[in-house]
């Protein structure tokens, strides 16, 4: 098995930022186990969105990059799937490593089954049970049809179950958890974000916001802005890309005690995440990076797949109800302790010996 393993050979499909990070994490166990070859979808391509990922986490350089950029679901998964199907007829992978539930996971999915190549899908069985959300869809065609099914927690193991699937599921922790503990270190030594922001650990929130559920509806977008306004505490903005776009298309203007910056690199937001006196967001990974760094988490959403932080007692549901968001940020105080709900940091190393004997 481990002549074998030498000649296997790999294919990591990624296109948007937080993909960047959980196949760094699943890059760094692959090591020298055989080849290695990254897809960049270009989901994603401004240099703060992309390239910094890759530098800052030591993944390789995408062997291809589709440049599909931004689009329809439509437009933009087609665009991918052509691409990386003309890679998969050319360069046959033993597997092909699909993360989370973005358009880049569904694409590689979809091509990779019907090329007939195996499949490993990283943070498989989470729901949200929301269809009105693309990436739930993503996410129940990706585990269909991959052949390895790499959970992050008890709970989407039976989320799988409750479908029917039990076959090659495993419970290894997630990936995420894994690079915070990694880079932890790194990012207090090396990132500068308070000092050059101004900022005293504590005296802060934190917002991102992306979800188009929340930012591509006009009374949606100022619900939220409502609530943010109606703090009484300075909140600092990285903006995602579609957001700034749906702030100059609906000509809305973010109050007084926002401020906008650009997104942040890995390292500069883990520091901006464990200083917070509060995070309020909606993307998926701050959720559990709140929870694992200990800063209280206001989501900013009426569901998620992270129920487990809730559960604790760390997280707590808004949707974009403007009056919620505001009294949520004075009266929730979490206090109890937080169960190790995501594993040991060594999810991408157990994924990898999975890999090699499957
Ligand atoms: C995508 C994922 C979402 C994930 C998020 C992570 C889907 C359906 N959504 O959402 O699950 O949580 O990434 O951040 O796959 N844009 C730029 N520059 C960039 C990237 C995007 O300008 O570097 C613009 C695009 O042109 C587009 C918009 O932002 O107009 C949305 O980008 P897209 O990748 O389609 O979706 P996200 O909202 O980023
Ligand atoms: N992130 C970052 N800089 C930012 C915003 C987010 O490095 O300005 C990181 C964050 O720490 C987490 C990941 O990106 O590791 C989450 O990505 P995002 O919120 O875009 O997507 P989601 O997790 O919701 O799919």
């Amino acid at each position: 098995m481990i002549e074998f393993c030498k000649f296997m050979k790999i294919l990591h499909i990624i296109g948007a930022r937080p993909q960047f990070i959980k196949a760094a994490m699943v890059s760094k166990a692959w090591g020298q186990n055989g080849e290695e070859a990254i897809l960049h979808t270009g989901q994603h391509y401004d240099e703060n969105m992309s390239r910094l990922f890759f530098a800052e986490l030591g993944l390789p350089e995408p062997t291809l990059n589709l440049g599909v950029g931004g689009g329809s679901h439509a437009e933009q998964t087609s665009r991918m799937m052509t691409g990386i199907d003309q890679y998969l007829e050319a360069e046959t992978p033993d597997w092909v490593i699909i993360y989370g539930d973005t358009n880049s996971t569904l694409g590689g999915a979809l091509c990779a089954a019907k090329r007939l190549i195996r499949t490993a899908h990283v943070e498989a069985g989470l729901r949200s049970f929301n269809r009105a959300m693309p990436e739930e869809i993503n996410r129940v065609v990706s585990d269909t049809l991959a052949n390895l099914l790499f959970c992050p927690t008890v709970k989407a193991v039976e989320n799988l179950k409750n479908e029917g699937i039990t076959r090659g599921v495993f419970n290894v922790g997630d990936v995420m958890a894994d690079g915070l503990f990694f880079f932890l270190k790194a990012a207090r030594e090396k990132s500068t974000i308070l000092e050059d922001l101004g900022l005293s650990p504590e005296y802060y929130g934190l917002v991102t916001l992306h979800r188009s559920g929340n930012v591509d509806n006009r009374d949606t977008l100022a619900a939220i802005l409502k609530g943010m306004g109606q703090i009484d505490f300075p909140l600092i903005f990285p903006v995602h890309p579609r957001t700034r776009k749906m702030l100059e298309q609906f000509n809305l203007a973010v109050p007084g005690n926002m401020h906008v910056i650009e997104p942040l690199g890995y390292l500069d937001m883990l520091m901006m995440e464990q200083n917070a006196e509060c995070i309020l967001t909606d993307s998926g990974g701050i959720q559990k990076e709140a929870y694992l760094l200990g800063t209280r988490c206001i989501t900013l959403r009426d569901e998620t797949e992270w129920v487990e932080t809730v559960e604790a007692g760390w997280n707590c549901l808004t949707g974009a109800d403007s009056s919620k968001i505001t009294a949520r940020f004075y009266d929730f105080k979490p206090q109890g302790s937080r169960p190790d709900i995501y594993g040991d940091g060594r999810a991408a190393d157990k994924i990898i010996e999975i890999l090699k004997t499957s």
